[in-house]
């Protein structure tokens, strides 16, 4: 019988998840042959889910919230990068039947600074806004860049405390939102979860240096409210994470089909549609 080969993204809520047709898109451009759906899957019910999914044929799978730290923990085998993240977004099953956890989040932040924006965060300070799993993701690539500084800010300062000692760096450090008073960074990302539902931490005035740029890691179909703020901040950039949504879906798709797709063309069909 003629298979086709099946992929999915499971979360909770899925409803508005770009990734099918990101993956459909990447599949017509590369001529790959696939079937890539969205499903949702509440938290307790992933174990099976995607045991179920792989048992059936299914060759790769897409995590998102809430089931990155449930999808590290099912990876038989995991990526260096997803092992320090402690957070899973693409699961592949490997020939001999194990799942191999990856994380390509991080990786795909920095293609879309450094290649679609021609962004360098060497010798840069930067800052990121909060500390959840979306920091997480992030910090190792991050550090790989070698920045002058990495300041890590958060609501509750105990969680930022605890991912600046994990990841244990020099140029690591972390503190609450007050302490930014005074402070001035070359780039700020906001990885809260505050930006989409309109929620904005309390900012210092001067807080990002001229020419800087801001990197909203959330996705919507208008401007954030973290990106409309540095806008008014006069960024040089005030990106939102349209970028980083197709650069780490390509990074997944590399990883299932060894072919690495063109991501700028994708990029520009979804901007489109945001009128
Ligand atoms: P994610 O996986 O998207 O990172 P998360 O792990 O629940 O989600 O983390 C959400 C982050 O957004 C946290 O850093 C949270 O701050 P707390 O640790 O203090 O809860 C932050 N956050 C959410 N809503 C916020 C708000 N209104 N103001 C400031 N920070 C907020």
């Amino acid at each position: 019988m003629d298979t086709i080969d099946q992929y999915a993204v499971f979360g909770d809520p899925i409803g508005h998840s770009k990734s099918p047709k990101i993956h459909s898109l990447f599949a017509q451009q590369t001529e790959q042959r696939l079937n890539y759906t969205a499903q949702r899957v509440p938290l307790a019910e992933f174990e099976s889910c995607a045991r179920q999914f792989f048992e059936q044929g299914g060759l790769g799978l897409n995590c998102t919230v809430p089931l990155k730290e449930v999808a590290w923990q099912f990876a038989d085998q995991l990526s260096e990068r997803a092992r320090l993240s402690k957070a899973v977004n693409t699961l592949k099953k490997l020939p001999d039947g194990r799942i191999f956890g990856d994380n390509t989040d991080g990786v795909g932040l920095i293609r879309d600074l450094t290649l679609n924006h021609a962004l360098t965060l060497h010798h840069k300070s930067i800052l990121v806004l909060g500390a959840g799993g979306a920091t997480r993701g992030i910090i190792g690539p991050i550090l790989e860049q070698a920045p002058q500084r990495l300041v890590i800010a958060n609501r509750s300062i105990d969680k930022a405390l605890r991912l600046s000692d994990e990841f244990s760096h020099d140029q690591l450090s972390a503190c609450g939102f007050e302490e930014l008073s005074g402070q001035c960074f070359d780039l700020i990302f906001n990885a809260t979860s505050a930006s989409l539902s309109g929620d904005l931490p309390d900012l210092p005035e001067q807080l990002l240096a001229e020419q800087g740029s801001c990197y909203d890691l959330a996705y919507a179909n208008t401007a954030t409210t973290f990106v409309v703020w540095g806008n008014q901040q006069h960024a040089l950039l005030s990106l939102d994470g349209v970028g980083m949504l197709v650069e780490q879906a390509a990074e997944a798709f590399y990883l299932w089909r060894g072919i690495r797709p063109e991501t700028q063309p994708v990029i520009a069909w979804l901007n489109s549609q945001r009128g």
